[in-house]
Parts: structure tokens; sequence; C-alpha cells
């Protein structure tokens, strides 16, 4: 678990951004000992079952990916308006952001996903909580806290994908549909470091954004990622017929 800070006005901006540093391995380690983490990694895990999951997964982030970067447009732009700057480099990431949710969907059709049923399909309830859980906290909460999803968010993704390339290189899964997966082993790096860096200045400058930004990191983990790969992982057995790995 991570150390549980209780006066976050007392800490400087850099104890604060090593607070977030703990907090990334920490969910990572929650991450590893899942059960769906687990049936993916698994040495002995079919090729077919791997395939599938990573179908539901890619399915998943064209369900919720909209909300993320409507969400997070919202939250920048509640901003104090003389903070130009920092609007401007959260918004460069968002828009880097905003089609990637398609970029998943070409995967996922490759993979014999039908484009027309996913577009118009009610997205599962587990990708509706994640959507509705920045939604709030980019609206409801200040303007900064929103940090507190888009950082474990950025921080994980090319942790989980680099190994997955590793995973997908061995069980025959078909290069064509990996390309979500190649770019965000990648591109993500940079991106949580520059939201890191960005971090550190914003609660410099507006200390109190530190409570609500840890406040949503808390929420984001009840919601991501592990009830939505659960449900991805129940409905790639379900389309294997009941075969698991
Ligand atoms: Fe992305």
């Amino acid at each position: 678990m991570h150390a549980i800070i209780s006066d976050f006005s007392k800490i400087t901006p850099q104890a604060f951004g090593h607070h977030l540093d703990r907090r990334v391995p920490d969910l990572l380690g929650t991450v590893e000992t899942s059960k769906a983490y687990r049936s993916v990694f698994a040495a002995e895990a079919e090729p077919s079952y791997i395939t599938a999951v990573v179908k539901q997964v890619l399915l998943e982030v064209f369900s919720y990916g909209p909300h993320v970067t409507e969400a997070t447009f919202i939250a920048i732009g509640r901003y104090p308006k003389q903070e130009v700057k920092f609007m401007e480099k959260l918004a460069l990431h968002d828009v880097a952001e905003a089609n990637h949710g398609e970029m998943a969907l070409v995967d996922a059709i490759q993979l014999g996903l039908d484009e027309h049923w996913a577009r118009e399909r009610l997205i599962t309830p587990e990708s509706f909580a994640m959507g509705a859980a920045v939604r709030l906290i980019a609206t409801q909460l200040g303007p900064f806290a929103y940090l507190g999803y888009m950082y474990p968010f950025a921080a994980l993704t090319p942790i989980l994908t680099q190994r997955l390339q590793k995973v997908l290189a061995a069980k025959q899964f078909p290069g064509h549909a990996a390309r979500f997966v190649d770019y965000h082993a990648v591109a993500d790096i940079g991106h949580a470091a520059s939201l890191r860096k960005l971090i550190e200045e914003i609660v410099e400058k507006y200390p109190e954004a530190n409570t609500e930004i840890d406040y949503a990191f808390n929420i984001f983990t009840c919601v991501y990622p592990l009830p939505i790969w659960a449900t991805c992982v129940t409905r790639a057995r379900e389309e294997l017929g009941g075969q698991a790995a």
C-alpha cells in the first residue's frame, strides 16, 4: 500500500511528486496479483485466449477513450485563465490522445470485431463507470484534480504494453493488429514524464491541488484497470466457449 499522507499542505512539490512515483508501482503490484493479469501472462496461456482478451481490451479502450478525452478538455478549460502555458501543454497532450480509441478500434477490427456493432453497442458498465468517474473528477473537483487520473494512466500504459509486446511475440499474435500496443509501449513514456514535471510545477503554485490529485488517483484505481480487465477476461472466455487459459 502507498504511504498515507493525511496533510498534503505540509509537503513540498518534490515530495508530492515522489509520493505519486511510489503510488504507480503500488498500483502495478495490485495489477500483477489480479486473476486477469496472471491469466494473460501465464506461460501456458493459449494464443487464442491472448488474442480474445486483447480484442476485448482494445474494444474497451475505444469505449472509454472519448470520455477521458472530453473530461480532460473540460478540466483544462476550468484552469485559472492566466495559466495559458499549463493549459497549452496539457491540451496538446489531450489532443495527442484524442484518436487513440479509434486506433484501438482499428486493431480490434483486424482481430475480427464488427465495427458497426462496436460503434452502436451500449458500452460495458465497467467502461461506463470509468467514463463517469473521470467526468465527475473533471467537473466536480478542482481543475487540477484530473492529473490524478491522467498521470497513473500515462505511467502504467507503457509498462503494461511493453510487457504485453513480449507475450504477443511469443503467442503468434498478428503483428498488423498490434499497432496500438506497439505505439503505447513507446509514446506514453514521454507523456508520463512530462505530466510528472507539470504536476510539480502546478502544485508548487497551487499547493492545495495536492489533496485533490491524490483523491482523484484513489477514485481512478476503483475503476481502472482491474474492473475493466475482469470483464474483458470474462467476455473473452465467453467468446471462446468457456475455454480459458
Ligand atoms: Fe493513448
